[in-house]
């Protein structure tokens, strides 16, 4: 059993300005990130809570250039269909928008749920088996933090549909479709999100309130 570790006031304040640091990154530099680096991302996605620890996050790295070029176009069909939910004002400012980095991040990082995982035997579940989604997404936010402390960008992809991603990874039935990622050395950094910057949503401080029953 290692000593129990002291924060100091130090790395608190470094480690807040990591989450505010944190950014969903859609432009990327072309460099590769080393394996090693994205290994340790990975182990420290791993180190998530889950349900049960039934740990049913599972990493696809796609790296065939055919696969992520049918993802690529699969993303631009369908946020051309988004776009059409909107008003005509609405679509101007939609198609502004840079809503992936599936263009040029180097690595593309599909994440699964697996629904009924035989790990953690079903622990917390029975009354919610959508916890089993909610720890996958622990498990990203885990990779997010980590890669952005290296300096490494991620960028969450959702505007996809799920079967049609499954059936182009060949996916298990059982494995929900969480994300995709793009991950890479940002081109920039920015402290404040870039759908704010673009125009399109801000925080709402009110967010920031207790609900209180
Ligand atoms: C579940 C989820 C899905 C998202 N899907 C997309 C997406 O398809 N395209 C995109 O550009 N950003 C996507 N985002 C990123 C959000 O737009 C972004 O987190 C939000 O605007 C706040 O910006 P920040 O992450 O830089 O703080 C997604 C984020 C989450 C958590």
């Amino acid at each position: 059993m290692m000593h129990e570790p002291q924060f100091s006031h130090d790395f608190i304040r470094t480690l807040e300005t990591l989450f505010s640091w944190r950014r969903d990154v859609r432009h990327f530099k072309k460099d590769p990130i080393p394996d090693v680096i994205l290994n340790h991302l990975l182990s420290i996605a791993c180190m998530a809570p889950s349900v049960g620890l039934s740990e049913p996050w599972r990493f696809i790295q796609v790296k065939t250039p055919k696969i992520k070029t049918e993802i690529y176009d699969l993303f631009k069909t369908t946020n051309k269909e988004a776009a059409q939910n909107y008003t005509s004002e609405q679509q101007i400012l939609y198609n502004n928008l840079k809503l992936s980095g599936l263009d040029d991040a180097p690595h593309h990082i599909a994440v699964f749920s697996e629904e009924n995982p035989t790990q953690g035997m079903g622990l917390g579940r029975q009354t919610m088996p959508q916890t089993t989604a909610y720890s996958t997404v622990m498990a990203i936010f885990s990779f997010w933090l980590a890669a952005r402390a290296y300096g490494i960008g991620v960028g969450w992809v959702s505007i996809l549909p799920p079967q049609h991603v499954k059936e182009i990874l060949k996916t298990p039935d059982h494995w929900n479709f969480i994300a995709y990622l793009c991950v890479g050395y940002p081109q920039f950094t920015q402290d404040t999100p870039e759908l704010e910057n673009k125009g399109w949503e801000q925080r709402n401080p009110k967010r920031k309130e207790w609900i209180i029953r």
